[in-house]
């Protein structure tokens, strides 16, 4: 399909589900939480099952952000901080990992998703780490949506690194402290070169950001829901958009400004 008649099937796609299409986020953050309480009130004896029902969750909401075309979803999958979490656990949710790459490949060419990911994706297993690679390579030519999974992922981390890259430019004399701009943030953290977010959804209840994407979370709208990952679909995401609607994101200046043409 052409570019042209891509855009038509998004605007019908936009419409049929009640949203306006002339003011969808183009890039929407995740944060995939409620995995564990899932498992436990579904009475399964380990937290694992509920990782594993998270992933059909990821993939109802992948489709459903390629069906609206829009240009980013990024979302929350491990934080520096799970790796604290009791071995088992962390075993379960890498060898989910594994298998998800693999299974869900065909899904992503199929619905023209490009895979991507931020992190140090390199503490990861090494087998895990050579999939992700794999499925991200075999996926960079589609053009649709850029699904980006935050793995090992910590903001914190990410600035400390982003700043010692700044801090060595200025070391070899190739940068003044005074010359340096957000822009040289902006290009040493993972997530150079996307757009930052518009919206950003955490389920299950909590009401924080739990290290996530905290430079690039300046301006986004906020929209958290009780439901718990496993059981977030579709429709919960247009409710989220449809909020989105509704709110006026001023960027700092004056509602008076902005509606002055
Ligand atoms: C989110 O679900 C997934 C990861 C953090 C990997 P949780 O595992 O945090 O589930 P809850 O918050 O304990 O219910
Ligand atoms: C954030 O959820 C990380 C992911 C969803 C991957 P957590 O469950 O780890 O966050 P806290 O500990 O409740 O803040
Ligand atoms: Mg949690």
């Amino acid at each position: 399909m052409n570019a042209v008649a891509n855009s038509k099937v998004y605007i019908a796609k936009r419409l049929e589900v009640g949203l306006d299409p002339s003011n969808m986020p183009n890039h929407i953050a995740v944060i995939m939480d409620g995995n564990g309480r899932w498992a436990k009130k579904q009475g399964f004896m380990t937290r694992v099952r509920g990782h594993e029902v998270g992933v059909e969750a990821l993939r109802r909401i992948t489709t459903a952000c390629a069906e609206l075309g829009l240009g980013y979803l990024t979302v929350y999958a491990f934080s520096t901080e799970n790796w604290n979490r009791p071995k088992a656990e962390v075993d379960g949710l890498m060898n989910i990992l594994m298998n998800a790459l693999e299974k869900e490949l065909p899904v992503l060419q199929k619905n023209n998703v490009r895979l991507n990911a931020i992190g140090n994706i390199d503490s990861l297993p090494a087998k895990a780490n050579k999939k992700l690679i794999s499925v991200i390579n075999a996926t960079s030519s589609n053009d649709g949506l850029t699904l980006t999974l935050a793995l090992s992922y910590g903001s914190q981390d990410e600035m400390v690194q982003a700043i010692r890259k700044v801090a060595k430019q200025v070391a070899a004399g190739d940068l003044s402290p005074e010359s340096i701009t957000e822009e040289h943030i902006e290009q040493h953290l993972f997530t150079a070169g996307m757009p930052h977010p518009d919206l950003l959804v955490r389920t299950s209840g909590e009401q924080r950001i739990s290290n996530y994407l905290l430079w690039q979370l300046a301006y986004a709208e906020f929209y958290f829901t009780p439901v718990l990952w496993p059981d977030f679909d579709a429709e919960g995401l247009y409710e989220a958009i449809a909020t989105f609607q509704k709110r006026e994101r001023r960027f700092g200046q004056t509602s008076e400004q902005l509606t002055v043409k």
